[in-house]
């Protein structure tokens, strides 16, 4: 793991010199073409030029190449058999699907305004969601093959590092996803012991999640899309089966659970 010392943007300032870029080849799946899951492609395509990026996002998206959705088991079902089918060789899945806010999702402030569906559609698709990815895609896995699986989580689901509350249903659900993808970790180390899980935290980030809570973000502290998808990358790349099940922010550093 690296030390927080480094230049975070290294990566991006000279992107095409050969120690930049990665030897990784094969399919990369990237599930979620919101601000960062659209800015985690590009940023495959540039640093991993062997790398075939498949585009994945609910219907409609103009830069999707297939369609799933994380909420319906019959969409993870069609997306099983169209990688199936399509017989790549699978190297990489990144989650960058999630969700804070929306219509009749507001994150709470305080106990009063808990409810439960609210709950459940925090659960289910920033927790159950990339686990039941990780299920579609495991029949793809190979032993003797290198895979990773990566999903953006974020530090405000770590429970010891929770100082200020609120936000009680996407945290939850947050650390509900670390605590799943921690075990599928122990189980894919043992059955694909070639995989590598890594849970990442990409820093605060301008998109249309985090729009509504940027008022009080020093500028310095908002990543661009581009520039948190380049971090992200740079620390997925580091990551070894050994490191499987880690929680990691955009500098490479450990999260508490
Ligand atoms: N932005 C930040 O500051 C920040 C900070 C910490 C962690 N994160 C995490 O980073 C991840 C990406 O966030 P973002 O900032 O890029 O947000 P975003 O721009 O809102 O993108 C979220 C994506 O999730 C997709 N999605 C939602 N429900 C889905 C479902 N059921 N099936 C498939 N896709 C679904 C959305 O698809 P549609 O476009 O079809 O709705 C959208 O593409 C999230 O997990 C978020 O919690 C973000």
């Amino acid at each position: 793991m690296r030390g927080s010392g480094q230049d975070p943007l290294q990566i991006s300032s000279s992107p095409s010199t050969p120690s930049e870029t990665s030897n990784w080849s094969g399919l990369a799946v990237v599930v979620g073409m919101g601000g960062i899951g659209s800015a985690v492609a590009d940023a495959l395509t540039l640093h991993c030029p062997q790398l075939e990026i498949l585009r994945c996002s609910r219907q409609g998206h103009p830069q999707a190449d297939l369609a799933v959705d994380l909420d319906h088991p019959d969409s993870l079902d069609g997306f099983q058999a169209a990688l199936k089918a399509d017989g790549r060789p699978l190297r990489l899945v990144f989650n960058c699907t999630g969700r804070l806010h929306g219509p009749g999702l507001t994150p709470e402030k305080r106990l009063s305004q808990i409810q439960r569906p609210a709950l459940l559609e925090q659960f289910s698709i920033n927790a159950i969601g990339p686990i039941l990815l990780a299920q579609a895609v495991e029949p793809l896995l190979q032993r003797e093959r290198p895979f990773h699986f990566a999903s953006l989580s974020a530090r405000v689901g770590s429970i010891g590092d929770n100082r200020s509350g609120g936000w009680y249903g996407y945290r939850a659900a947050k650390a509900a996803q670390n605590q799943l993808l921690r075990c599928l970790s122990i189980e894919w180390a043992r059955r694909w012991p070639q995989a590598t899980i890594t849970l990442l935290h990409p820093g605060t980030t301008d998109t249309p999640l985090s729009k509504p809570f940027q008022t009080f973000v020093p500028a310095d502290k908002l990543f661009s899309p581009a520039r948190a998808a380049e971090q992200l990358v740079r620390v997925l790349l580091e990551q070894q089966p050994e490191h499987s099940g880690a929680f990691l922010a955009w500098d490479g550093q450990s999260v508490p659970w």
